[in-house]
């Protein structure tokens, strides 16, 4: 019988080429989440997908010379992959571009619209013409644009808000009745000391400027702002508003959204008071889980940090990428991903304390009892002990994993599998396998064992969805009354004596540290062109400038995919800074600003050309997201780009049409 409904999502996914190992850290989440309630009684309902509209999927689908749509239906399959390989099970996948959520959002607008929550007005502050910017009061700079410092003029853009004002007293009381609403609660205190206490302002919901995306039936020139429409796709999903909303009906309100704590705004102010404004009940909780970072900074596309886990997990495993991603970081904080702590950690883990104790306990059960579970025989107190601390670690697991620590709820589980072990040293099978006395004995060690494997393959299940069979298999499980969650809360014992074992291939081979660490699979992609990178743009020239001499091998690759071409990111960028490096002809070091992006600095070796007075306020174009390298031991954050002959008679700085703001991407 089911103990009662639960719905959990993961945020819609932006659709990229490559979805690294972070964005698989949410689904994994969720995943393990989904099963794990689904494992212990609940009639579950997992939703996922891809939030396909807005500029940039316009502007890279223009630069393939295909249609958006197009562009996203091929990566929404690589997503749909990606998934698969992981064993992220889940029970629909909603697209933005569906019909069914574009006919939703457009229905929930109108509502909204009708009912006066949404009004048409017009878009009023400060506009900067050379950058082409829009800016409240708060934003200026002494009166001024805080990008380039220049006069900026008062301005209105015909728009649709969303009154989020009217509901800010109703939400903060809300939130204050609800402390499980915002999990956990330091994001609770951060949403409220910074975006509610301060005043919410009314949401621009539409643009005019944006031409892919939904548009507003009654207004077509106008497009759903894209977090409006991303949001709802929690309910579209469902059925939500149609003649088919049994889903709706039963699911709703969902019980957790999962989301990146960078989202949690979205999710814990402006989607409540959507969903009260549409007068339905809010989801339980939104939990903010934390990032996985790479040397301090989140793994991100527009870092360029990525770890691929479609390379992980060809050669790792899915299951051991998922139990080192659940096992690892406490969920909620933010946690370093290094492929290192990732080996070693499957092996102490996995093929250690889980892998060993089975091989283990299906050898000796060959070796003295020709493969059959023994009976038990002459039962010791050591024996009770661990019996009930197999008895007790279900209860402890899900009270640690209904409360999200992943972590926490694995840790039990392999605190009763290092119990295990210790029990076959302390006991000794093999001394008590010698003689005839130690029979009795050793019948009840070998079942205990036995017995308490099979637990940990039921308990291990809901984040390494193919260990238990394998287990199972070894182990002569093959009744599904004993892989279900209640045989691991019955007492002791579930298992029957006389069940054939099988010894089989190692559940996960030992892997050696240094060699795969050698490989270099499987880090982050900016670590792999590391060595590049790092050497001096000065030091890089020449061996390009030989290869274009000799007319040998083509320096460059014949073609590249696009992709390849967007994984650079050039900006726009001004110096705002410049002076010479000490005790070097070629260097110099500038502080330049990418508008919005902020400020860094940049050592370039220009010297030879340019003086650092007639560099200051020269937009150039930056090359954003390189690794930082040292040059003459000044730490460079990018490339500024040059055209130069092959002899360096030639260099000249890459320059800007007037008019462009700083920060502006080039592609
Ligand atoms: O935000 N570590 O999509 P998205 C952990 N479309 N999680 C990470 C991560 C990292 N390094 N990088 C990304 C969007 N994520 C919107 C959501 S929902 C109505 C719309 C997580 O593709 C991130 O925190 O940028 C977020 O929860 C999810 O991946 C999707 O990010
Ligand atoms: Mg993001």
């Amino acid at each position: 019988m089911s103990k009662g409904t639960f719905y959990i999502t993961t945020p819609i996914y932006y659709p990229s080429d490559n979805l690294h190992i972070g964005h698989a850290y949410c689904s994994t989440a969720a995943d393990s989440m989904a099963r794990f309630k689904k494992l212990t009684g609940y009639d579950t309902y997992f939703l996922t997908g891809t939030d396909e509209h807005g500029q940039k999927i316009q502007r890279k689908a223009e630069a393939q010379g295909v249609t958006p749509q197009a562009y996203v239906d091929h990566i929404v399959d690589g997503i749909k992959s990606l998934w698969k390989l992981m064993d992220i099970d889940y029970d629909d996948f909603i697209r933005t571009t569906d019909e069914r959520h574009v006919k939703g959002v457009q229905r929930i607008f109108e509502k909204l619209y009708n009912q006066g929550d949404i009004y048409k007005s017009e878009y009023e502050g400060w506009y900067c013409t050379p950058c082409e910017s829009f800016w409240t009061e708060l934003q200026l700079k002494d009166g001024k644009c805080p990008d380039c410092g220049r006069p900026v003029e008062r301005t209105r853009e015909e728009s649709y808000f969303f009154r989020l004002s009217k509901y800010q007293d109703w939400l903060i009381q809300y939130i204050k009745e609800h402390p499980e609403f915002i999990q956990p609660t330091s994001r609770a205190n951060e949403m409220m000391k910074n975006f509610l206490e301060p005043g919410l302002e009314d949401l621009c919901v539409s643009r005019t400027s944006i031409q892919w995306g939904i548009p507003v039936t009654f207004d077509p020139k106008h497009t759903v702002y894209v977090w409006l429409d991303a949001l709802t796709n929690y309910i579209n999903a469902l059925g939500y508003g149609t003649d088919h909303d049994e889903l709706y009906k039963k699911y709703w309100p969902a019980n957790v959204h999962l989301v990146g704590k960078e989202i949690v705004r979205f999710h814990s102010i402006i989607w409540p008071i959507m969903l009260h404004a549409l007068g339905e009940p809010l989801p339980k909780q939104v939990f903010g889980h934390g990032w996985l970072v790479i040397d301090g900074r989140k793994m991100g596309k527009s870092v360029g940090n990525v770890v691929d886990p479609v390379v992980l997990c060809n050669r790792y495993s899915s299951d051991a990428v998922r139990y080192f991603l659940m096992r690892e970081m406490p969920f909620g904080s933010d946690g370093e991903f290094t492929l290192k702590s990732m080996l070693i950690r499957i092996n102490a883990d996995l093929a250690n304390d889980l892998g060993n104790l089975v091989s283990r306990t299906v050898a000796m059960i060959e070796k003295y009892y020709g493969g059959a579970v023994p009976e038990r025989g002459v039962v010791e107190d050591i024996d009770r002990t661990l019996w009930q601390l197999a008895e007790e670690t279900p209860r402890r697991v899900e009270e640690q994993i209904n409360a999200f620590q992943f972590s926490n709820g694995l840790a039990e589980i392999w605190k009763l599998i290092g119990e295990c072990n210790k029990y076959i040293d302390v006991t000794q099978p093999w001394v008590l396998g010698r003689t005839e006395e130690g029979k009795p004995r050793l019948g009840t060690v070998l079942y205990t064992l036995a017995e308490c494997v099979r637990r940990v393959a039921v308990m291990v299940g809901f984040v390494m969805p193919r260990t238990p069979e394998r287990i199972f298999a070894q182990l002569g499980v093959t009744d599904d009354a004993m892989k279900t969650w209640d045989s691991v809360l019955a007492p002791f014992g579930v298992l029957p004596a006389g069940v054939q074992v099988k010894k089989g291939e190692a559940l996960f081979p030992r892997l050696d540290v240094e060699k795969e660490l050698a490989r270099g699979e499987g880090a982050p992609a900016d670590a792999k062109a590391d060595k590049a990178e790092q050497k001096p743009q000065a030091e890089r020239k020449p061996e390009k400038k030989q290869e274009m001499k000799g007319h040998e091998a083509p320096a460059y690759p014949e073609e590249i995919a696009i992709d390849d071409f967007f994984k650079v990111k050039l900006q726009v960028a001004r110096v705002i800074a410049c002076e010479k490096v000490e005790k070097s002809k070629k260097l110099l070091k500038l502080q330049v600003s990418l508008g919005p992006d902020g400020e860094r600095q940049v050592v370039s070796g220009i010297a030879a050309y340019y003086t650092p007075e007639e560099m200051i306020g020269k937009q150039v174009v930056l090359a954003a997201n390189l690794k930082p390298a040292k040059l003459a031991g000044i730490e460079s954050q990018g490339m500024i780009l040059c055209a130069s002959t092959p002899d360096d008679s030639t260099v000249k700085l890459m320059s800007v049409e007037p008019g462009v703001p700083d920060g502006a991407i080039i592609g």
